[in-house]
């Protein structure tokens, strides 16, 4: 029996430029082979895409990501990447929504929305993240916000472009804290969401990774969920030699 296939993606931030990039990228392809059924996604930071790209070209089973996009094509919005840009630098996938974006930087429902149908339009995959905060955790409206964050993007992209679409979710109190959802936590809210598109029409299984502090540790014990398809990771993802570490590892038989 063949394993499911899984997604180990990196988000940089604001983390290693393109020096740093080619340095980690020289050591992670060293200490790394491709693995039956394992993508490997990176998103560095925009300044960093095309160093990273460059450096995976030999390796089919990573594909490179931009950490946000404007969803017009070009235009007199400053500090902004469009998707022609971003794909000119070798993104074939885009993060979108991340909750530092929609927290931090305003970012809303909407707006994730209209990004994410122009990346497909563009023929590139989104990962949009979803993700309630604590507050919102605690006062039991996680099902109620997942929801919300929904729904403009089932409203916005068309049936047959969700095979295309990749969900996270990355509890926003989970995310940097060093304490992540339990696999029990993380798996009831996959189902949440597998539940929620498929009422709408949405068919085919959709991959759906959990995000939020997410270690050498723990990522065994939550890729041992089968409504897990991958994981979204931040600060583990960093160092070379422990991101190596992290998506090589495999569950005793
Ligand atoms: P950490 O893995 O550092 O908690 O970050 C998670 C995240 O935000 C990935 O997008």
């Amino acid at each position: 029996m063949t394993a499911r296939p899984l997604i180990y993606a990196a988000n940089w931030k604001m983390n290693l430029g393109p020096q740093d990039a080619a340095a980690f990228l020289d050591r992670f392809l060293e200490l790394t082979a491709p693995q039956p059924d394992r993508s490997l996604w990176f998103f560095p930071p925009a300044v960093s895409l095309a160093t990273v790209a460059h450096a995976v070209r030999p390796r089919p089973d990573i594909l490179v990501g931009a950490q946000n996009v404007h969803w017009e094509p070009k235009g007199a919005f400053t500090g902004e990447i469009s998707i022609p840009m971003a794909q000119e630098a070798g993104a074939e996938v885009v993060l979108i929504g991340h909750s530092e974006r929609r927290h931090l930087f305003g970012e809303t429902d909407d707006q994730v929305a209209r990004k994410t149908a122009a990346v497909l339009k563009a023929g590139l995959r989104p990962l949009v993240c979803v993700g309630e905060t604590l507050a919102e955790r605690e006062g039991g409206r996680t099902e109620q916000v997942i929801l919300r964050q929904l729904e403009p993007l089932l409203d916005k992209v068309a049936s047959a472009d969700w095979g295309r679409l990749v969900v996270a979710y990355e509890p926003v109190w989970a995310i940097g804290t060093g304490k992540n959802a339990t696999p029990d936590d993380a798996a009831q809210v996959h189902e949440l969401i597998r539940f929620a598109l498929g009422r709408r029409g949405v068919s085919g299984r959709l991959p759906i990774l959990y995000g939020g502090s997410v270690s050498a540790k723990n990522v065994l014990a939550l890729l041992a969920r089968p409504e897990l398809d991958g994981v979204l990771v931040g600060g583990a993802s960093l160092d070379p030699d422990g991101w190596a570490e992290l998506v090589g590892l495999e569950a005793a038989p």
